[in-house]
């Protein structure tokens, strides 16, 4: 083994929607018996935003957890880079692997690029255009720090061309994330988990509400309220709701519409059994637009723009925003099955992260040839 190859590959998560975008590249790694670390930056800490999640993945525990915790923008960043640096000097890894557009991601490539270790960036190149969305910003600072940058979809790595990134950085691989729900989806199904909740199979809505722009106003948390006692016209709803939202709807004192049955965060085999049983997802995540289309379950997104746009055209995706008229009428073609059937993306196929590893192999090759 040259001492470049016995290097480790540092991995490096820290909120909820990076652990099923990194286990099935830790899977991988761990099967080619590629040297490599995993890194916990405490982003997310409580129980039902990380542990859990680790558990239902059959993650390995994380080598090093640097345990940030919640802060300003500005402050959790600085310090997930500060303790970051010292376990890539301490290290010494062949490169960091990222994934997704929270924070820590943010801190992670800054960190590596500074101080000139290669970063490959999982789920590279999806663009809201919409700046006042802090992932947004972490996308772009991402993308123009990584060597090797993996799309999941076309629109990707025409975005990644038009801001001027070189083709041979730009690895088209498909969706890691859709390799996990792939991989338990059918296991999820079976456990039923709606039946825990008094619910029929298709008899309910699923609702999740955390954008700052829905639940960090008054206003705006109320009308996503409103939005869901429209659905719950209907259906219940059931909805596992961010701390975020949750301290929200406590610090405006809302009332909570009777036909909406609010819980905690709930963990990942649950929450995806809960989606493929559900009739409908309302939702203001980015990765639930992407599983929704996978299990061709109707979405709709209450934003006003999407950086997976693949989900709205081949997808069973809509943006809704608040408009409580298209939520209504969106709800009518659900009810009388006339939505549009979701087609799968190309390379959402369960095998992303195998095409991902073969090429870190690859660029590992040429660069320490
Ligand atoms: C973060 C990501 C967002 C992602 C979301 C998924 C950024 C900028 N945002 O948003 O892209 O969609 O995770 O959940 O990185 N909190 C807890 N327990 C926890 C974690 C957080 O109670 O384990 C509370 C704290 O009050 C914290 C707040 O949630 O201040 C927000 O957490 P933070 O990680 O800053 O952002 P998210 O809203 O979770």
């Amino acid at each position: 083994m040259t001492a470049e190859s016995s290097r480790p590959i540092l991995c490096v998560v820290g909120a909820r929607p990076n652990y099923m975008k990194i286990a099935p590249l830790i899977q991988q790694l761990a099967r080619r018996r590629q040297p490599h670390l995993l890194v916990h930056t405490g982003q997310h800490y409580d129980d039902n935003m990380s542990g859990a999640f680790f558990r239902d993945l059959g993650m390995p525990e994380p080598d090093m957890r640097l345990g940030i915790g919640s802060d300003s923008h500005a402050r959790q960043t600085a310090k997930i880079m500060t303790a970051l640096e010292q376990v890539c000097l301490d290290k010494q890894p062949s490169m960091v692997i990222v994934g997704g557009d929270v924070n820590s991601t943010l801190a992670a490539a800054v960190t590596a690029a500074k101080l000139g270790i290669p970063v490959a960036h999982v789920e590279a190149g999806l663009r809201s255009f919409d700046r006042s969305m802090p992932e947004e910003i972490n996308r772009i600072v991402t993308d123009h720090l990584s060597e090797l940058l993996f799309t999941t979809e076309e629109s990707g790595n025409l975005n990644l061309r038009r801001e001027g990134i070189p083709d041979e950085k730009i690895r088209f691989v498909g969706n890691c994330m859709v390799d996990t729900l792939l991989q338990f989806s059918d296991r999820a199904k079976a456990g039923e988990p709606w039946t825990q909740y008094g619910l029929a199979f298709k008899g309910y809505a699923l609702a999740t509400l955390h954008r700052p722009t829905n639940v960090d106003g008054e206003d705006s948390l109320r009308r996503a309220l409103e939005a869901l006692a429209e659905i719950g016209r209907m259906l219940p709803v059931l909805f596992p709701a961010h701390p975020r939202t949750q301290a929200r709807i406590a610090g405006y004192a809302l009332k909570v519409p009777p036909v909406v049955m609010i819980c905690d965060p709930i963990s990942y085999i649950s929450f995806i059994g809960l989606m493929s049983g559900a009739k409908l997802i309302l939702t203001d995540s980015g990765g639930i637009q992407e599983e929704s289309t996978t299990l061709n379950v109707p979405c709709l997104t209450m934003r006003s723009n999407t950086e997976r746009p693949v989900t709205v055209t081949s997808g069973s995706n809509r943006l809704v925003g608040a408009d409580r008229a298209l939520i209504a009428a969106s709800l009518e073609e659900i009810m009388g099955g006339r939505w549009k059937a979701a087609s799968r993306p190309p390379l959402w196929d369960g095998h992303a992260a195998e095409r991902a590893v073969d090429e870190i192999e690859r660029w590992m090759k040429v660069k320490t040839a």
